[in-house]
């Protein structure tokens, strides 16, 4: 009669887990930061998606260039995590040595002569595109499909408001959370929870002022947000705003003076980062904060509820409830994105 939502094993599994890695994580594309942070040679941003520690250097030659951060060696981290500059890549290990392409040029004291294999003994090249001056890798170049392809119709949807390129950087903040990934993502693509959990932005939507589509082949999920006087909604959003949910893990809020990049991903069955970015324009430094404080309440409370609901489907408890056709149809084809990319 309804559609079921996932089986609780789906969430807790760390053999579902794994299978995701592979064939949903690994071959999709990632925001690793705002392009801004990769201005002169030798800048790089260096962090861990889903596991996969991975960096971004701007080389002498001025191109950009991704690489898994693992020595070809023993598998230590050639770059610290984090942002910085960097005047070599050496391995801070034994103290291997490559240049911003990635090339292995020295191997010290290891006793025989490694310049006849230092072809072979390269960092692992990743996948690199630019959009909307944000930096995305995809770990497994080989595998998934083109950025242009993955981005689809966000592309022409944000170009409606302002992106990084029109706004001042503001900052970044992390959240944390013991939840499933999808978990998450179950929850950002229904409007049902909206007032219960978020009760500042509820009363900052007008009334009526969420109309919600999917694209891509459900793949994005799509809210048109109309902002009224409430909650700060107008003075500090805008009239008109839009939160896109881009499968698996990027979602965007959009709005004439405001943007916000969001890259969600999952350490394991059950640890969940929220890296986000935001820009704005037009706001006194004070409104600037507000709206950044009150960015990281929603994620924040977002995870809150979906950290119970995973810890609930830990314990065994959770019997598969019925979707609402009307609130929560985007959910439904969300969890069927997943069965279908899993499915052997
Ligand atoms: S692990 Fe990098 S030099 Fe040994
Ligand atoms: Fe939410």
């Amino acid at each position: 009669m309804f559609t079921e939502s996932l089986a609780p094993d789906w969430y807790v599994d760390h053999a579902v887990y794994q299978k995701e890695r592979e064939r949903i994580f690994g071959p999709t594309w990632w925001l690793i930061g705002p392009l801004r942070r990769l201005a002169n040679p030798g800048d790089y941003v260096s962090d861990r998606i889903c596991g996969w520690p991975v960096f971004v250097i701007r080389s002498e030659d001025g191109e950009l260039r991704a690489f898994l951060n693992v020595c070809r060696h023993r598998g230590a981290s050639v770059l610290p995590e984090g942002v910085g500059t960097a005047k070599a890549i050496r391995c801070p290990y034994h103290g291997w040595l490559y240049d911003d392409r990635g090339q292995l040029l020295r191997a010290p004291k290891f006793g025989v002569d490694l310049k006849q294999y230092c072809d072979k003994l390269s960092l692992q090249e990743i996948g690199l595109h630019i959009w909307n001056d944000l930096v995305f890798v995809k770990i497994n170049p080989e595998l998934g499909v083109d950025f242009n392809e993955w981005i689809g119709e966000v592309d022409s949807l944000s170009q409606s408001f302002a992106g990084p390129a029109d706004l001042d950087y503001y900052g970044e903040f992390i959240v944390t959370g013991d939840l499933n990934w999808k978990t998450y993502c179950d929850n950002t693509v229904e409007g049902y929870h909206l007032n219960l959990v978020h009760p500042r932005l509820g009363r900052a939507i007008a009334d009526g002022g969420v109309e919600l589509y999917s694209v891509n082949d459900g793949r994005s999920v799509v809210f048109d947000v109309t902002h009224g006087s409430g909650g700060g909604g107008e003075s500090l959003r805008g009239r008109k705003g839009m939160w896109i949910y881009h499968f698996p893990g990027l979602q965007l809020v959009l709005g004439q003076n405001t943007f916000k990049a969001e890259r969600v991903d999952s350490m394991n069955t059950t640890t969940v980062i929220s890296k986000n970015w935001a820009w704005y324009s037009g706001l006194s430094e004070s409104e600037r904060e507000e709206s950044f404080q009150w960015a990281k309440q929603i994620v924040e409370e977002d995870f809150s509820i979906c950290s119970q609901v995973t810890r609930n489907m830990q314990s065994g408890s959770y019997l598969p409830g019925p979707l609402s056709p009307v609130m929560e149809s985007h959910v439904a084809r969300f969890q069927q994105i997943v069965r279908e990319a899993l499915a052997d």
